[in-house]
């Protein structure tokens, strides 16, 4: 073989030896990114020692530790009293964590940190976040305001999801074709402490001759919830021959935007105008 092969061979074999003697191989968090409010969570910690004998693993919110799994202590599990968080000690263990009933306040970043005993002494951290939510309940509405198209101005069309925690993602579809992004939004707070949040979008150069539109708008909330609206049809009032719309998008890099229409052989070119006037 080659010798530069071979000095490239051992330098990687070394290089390993250094980082495996230095880390916890395969060290990895499974907490959900989001969880519903006033259910239990169990957040997992996986590591390989390797052999070596574990010291500690360590749970904590925000850098607050909570729990704390020591084997060699009897009994191995201690918890810290922390605001809002209720650990389930039946069934929690050096690798996983139960809590119970989880209320909107503990929504932040869990970091687990492991520990070997002597005479690696490896200590290694990782951290995610976790949103505590409170789910929607019903589907989103959108409603569409074509009065202004006489005079030149644009079709509006407003996206009103259902109250949650925190605000939902909100997408529109223009003949089923996602539109990347919409004109403005607004956050609104419920009394119940909840945010509604509404989505504009604002297509310009729909007028004179088009052809019917169909739009709706799905709200999302992490993978927990995803609906739509019903769709709503919007026509012009005297049907004629298709033309061009116009939908010009600035937000992505004045990406344009065509939609193809099956039973019709043209190519629409949509423009979003995307003036970005967050309240
Ligand atoms: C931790 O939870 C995972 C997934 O739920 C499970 O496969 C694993 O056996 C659990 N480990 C322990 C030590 O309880
Ligand atoms: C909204 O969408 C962004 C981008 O996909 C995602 O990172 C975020 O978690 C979503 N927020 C909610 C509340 O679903």
């Amino acid at each position: 073989m080659n010798s530069f092969l071979v000095f490239l061979l051992v330098t990687f074999i070394l290089f390993q030896r250094i980082r495996n003697s230095m880390s916890l191989t395969g060290m990895r968090l499974n907490v959900p990114r989001a969880v519903r409010a006033g259910h239990s969570v169990t957040l997992g910690c996986e590591y390989d020692l390797e052999g070596a004998p574990l010291y500690s693993v360590k749970w904590y919110r925000e850098y607050v530790e909570f729990y704390r799994y020591v084997p060699k202590e009897e009994p191995p599990i201690r918890v810290f009293p922390l605001q809002g968080i209720q650990v389930d000690v039946s069934v929690s263990n050096s690798k996983n964590l139960t809590l119970l009933s989880v209320g909107r306040d503990i929504s932040g970043q869990f970091q687990c940190e492991v520990s070997a005993d002597a005479p690696l002494f490896h200590t290694q951290l990782l951290s995610a976040p976790m949103t505590v939510a409170v789910v929607p309940v019903g589907v989103p509405l959108v409603l569409v305001d074509k009065s202004g198209l006489e005079q030149g101005r644009p079709l509006i069309a407003t996206c009103h999801a259902p109250p949650s925690h925190p605000a939902g993602n909100v997408t529109f579809f223009v003949n089923d074709e996602k539109v990347p992004g919409y004109t403005s939004e607004t956050t609104t707070s419920t009394p119940d402490q909840l945010e509604e949040r509404t989505a504009r979008l604002e297509l310009t150069g729909v007028g004179g001759s088009w052809e019917p539109l169909r739009i709706r708008c799905e709200a999302t909330l992490f993978r927990l919830y995803r609906a739509n609206s019903i769709e709503v049809e919007v026509k012009p009032d005297t049907p004629q021959p298709a033309s061009v719309l116009l939908l010009e998008t600035t937000s992505k890099g004045n990406a344009i935007f065509r939609i193809k229409i099956p039973q019709v052989i043209w190519i629409y070119v949509f423009k979003l105008l995307v003036k970005l006037n967050l309240s």
